[in-house]
C-alpha cells in the first residue's frame, strides 16, 4: 500500500493504515475536546507527546496547516479548521499556508487565481467558522521567503531516490511539483524560526493523505540532529555526532544547566555527556535543551513537528469528497436549498426496500449521511448514539433521516453565510503579504 497525496484515493481501514505506516493511535485526554476528537475521527498521530506536554504545562505551541486553494471549501476542509480552532482555544498561535506553489505545481492553478480564491473564499470561511482574526495568520507559500529558504537548504538531507520512492515521481515529473514537498517542509518548519515565534512544539492537523509529507519533514529534522539521548548505567547519556566534540558537549551541558540539571560527567572519547540527575520523566525536557543547543551550533535545531491525522470524508456519492466533483461535496458557500438537495440524494446505508430496512436495520457504517452527523451535524453524543441505534434496529428510515440531516445542514449554512458577511472586514487583518 502507498499513500499518494495528490490522488483521490479513499481509505477504509484506518487501523490497518496505522499499523502499516507506524502511525500511533490518538488517545490523548484533551480538555473540552470537540466531537471529532472524542469520536476518533482524529484517529492517529506522530509525535503529539511534545504538544500534549505543552498543553498540560500551558506552554507555547504552534499550529500550522495548509490548504490548496484549488476550488471551493467543503465540509472536509471544515474539519481541519475545527481542529485549528480548538488548538487556538488552548492558546496555540495559528498559521495557515495558502498552498499556492503546490496548487500551481501539481494542478496548474495560476498564482493570481489562488490568491483570489484565498481572499474571497477561504479566509472569509476561516473567520466565519470561528478562528479569531486577531490571533490567526494566513500567508502564501509563494510570498514567504523563509518557507522557500527551508526548501532550498533542508533539501540537503534528502536525495532524489528517496523522492522517487516516497512519491512515485518519475522522469517526467515537472520540477516544480518535484520540489513542492520541500516547500511543505518549509511551511511546517519555518514557524520555528526566531522571526516566526522560535523553536516550540508544532502540531500539523491534516488528512492522512498528507502522511508522506509529514514523514519527510520529521525525517529531515532528525537527520539534522547533532545529539541523541540514551539511558546508560552512568546516567542518561547524551551523545554527539560531529566535530569539535569537547566544545559541543560543554555547550550542551550549559544548556542543560539552564533547564535545571546539575550532575554531569564527560567521556570525550565516547563523545558522551552523562546527566546523572535526569530520569526517564525528563526526556522531553532534556531534548528541548539539546534542540536549543543544536540551534546555536548549526542553525537547524527544530522540535520534531507533530502530525495528527483525521479520516478523509466520504463523498455524498461514495468515493472521496472532492472539490472537483460538485455532487460529492457540500460546499460552505452552497445555498441552503442546493445543500438540502445534495443531502437528499446522498448515498445511504439503507436497504433496498422499506420492508427489508425494518427487518434488518440500516448500515450506518456505510452511510454518508450518518458520517455527516458524526463529523459535523450532531454535537450531543447521546443523541448520536440514538441515531446509530435506531438506524441499526430498523426504526429509522432513510427518507426521514436524510431530511433531518438536510435541515441541519441548511441551517448551519445559513448561519455561516451570515457570519461570512461580517468576516469580510477582517480578511486584511489575517492575511500576510510576506
Ligand atoms: N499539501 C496540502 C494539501 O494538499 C496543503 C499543504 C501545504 C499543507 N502546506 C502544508 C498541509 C503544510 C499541512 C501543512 O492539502
Ligand atoms: Fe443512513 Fe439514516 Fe438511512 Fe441509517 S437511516 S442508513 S443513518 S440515512
Amino acid at each position: 500500500m502507498k499513500i499518494d497525496p495528490w490522488s483521490s484515493q479513499q481509505y477504509k481501514d484506518y487501523a490497518r493504515l496505522r499499523d502499516e505506516f507506524g502511525i500511533e493511535e490518538f488517545d490523548f485526554n484533551l480538555p473540552n475536546a470537540p466531537p471529532i476528537f472524542r469520536r476518533k475521527v482524529i484517529f492517529g498521530h506522530r509525535g503529539f507527546q511534545y504538544v500534549y506536554d505543552a498543553i498540560v504545562h500551558r506552554e507555547n505551541f504552534a499550529v500550522l496547516t495548509g490548504l490548496m486553494p484549488s476550488g471551493k471549501m467543503h465540509f472536509g476542509h471544515k474539519m481541519t479548521i475545527e481542529q485549528v480552532k480548538y488548538y487556538q482555544s488552548l492558546g496555540a498561535d495559528v498559521n495557515i499556508a495558502v498552498a499556492d506553489i503546490e496548487a500551481y505545481a501539481a494542478r496548474g492553478l495560476p498564482i493570481k487565481t489562488a490568491e483570489k480564491i484565498a481572499l474571497e473564499e477561504y479566509v472569509p470561511n476561516y473567520i466565519a467558522l470561528g478562528l479569531d482574526p486577531e490571533r490567526t495568520v494566513v500567508y502564501f507559500q509563494s510570498k514567504r521567503s523563509a518557507v522557500k529558504d527551508v526548501a532550498w537548504l533542508l533539501g540537503k538531507k534528502v536525495n532524489l531516490s528517496e523522492f522517487l520512492s516516497i512519491y512515485g515521481f518519475g522522469e517526467s515529473t515537472n520540477m516544480a511539483h518535484m520540489i513542492s514537498p520541500l516547500v511543505q517542509v518549509g511551511d511546517i518548519l519555518h514557524v520555528q524560526f526566531d522571526e516566526y515565534g522560535g523553536r516550540r512544539p508544532t502540531v500539523v492537523p491534516v488528512g492522512v493523505d498528507q502522511d508522506p509529507h509529514m514523514r519527510l519533514t520529521r525525517d529531515i529534522v532528525s537527520r539534522f540532529r547533532l545529539f541523541s539521548i540514551s539511558p546508560q548505567k552512568e546516567g542518561t547519556g547524551v551523545f554527539y555526532k560531529g566535530d569539535d566534540v569537547e566544545n559541543a558537549l560543554k555547550k550542551a551541558r550549559d544548556y542543560l544547566e539552564n533547564y535545571g540539571f546539575s550532575d554531569f560527567s564527560f567521556n570525550i572519547a565516547y563523545k558522551a555527556l552523562y546527566v546523572k540527575d535526569a530520569t526517564n520523566k525528563d526526556l522531553i525536557k532534556l531534548d528541548k535543551a539539546l534542540i536549543d543547543c543544536e540551534h546555536e551550533l548549526h542553525d537547524f535545531g527544530f522540535y520534531p513537528p507533530a502530525a495528527t491525522y483525521h479520516r478523509l470524508m466520504t463523498g455524498l456519492t461514495g468515493g472521496k469528497m472532492s472539490s472537483s466533483k460538485p455532487d460529492s461535496a457540500i460546499f460552505l458557500t452552497d445555498s441552503p436549498q442546493d445543500a438540502k438537495k445534495k443531502m437528499m440524494r446522498a448515498k445511504t446505508g439503507g436497504r433496498v426496500t422499506l420492508e427489508e430496512q425494518r427487518k434488518l436495520g440500516g448500515e450506518p457504517e456505510k452511510c454518508a449521511v450518518y458520517e455527516m452527523f458524526v463529523y459535523h451535524l450532531v454535537d450531543n453524543d447521546e443523541y448520536l448514539k440514538e441515531i446509530y441505534e435506531t438506524c441499526k434496529n430498523g426504526e429509522r428510515v432513510c427518507g426521514k433521516c436524510k431530511k433531518e440531516a438536510a435541515e441541519l445542514v441548511s441551517s448551519f449554512l445559513e448561519e455561516l453565510a451570515e457570519k461570512r458577511n461580517h468576516a469580510k472586514d477582517y480578511v486584511k487583518m489575517v492575511v500576510r503579504k510576506d
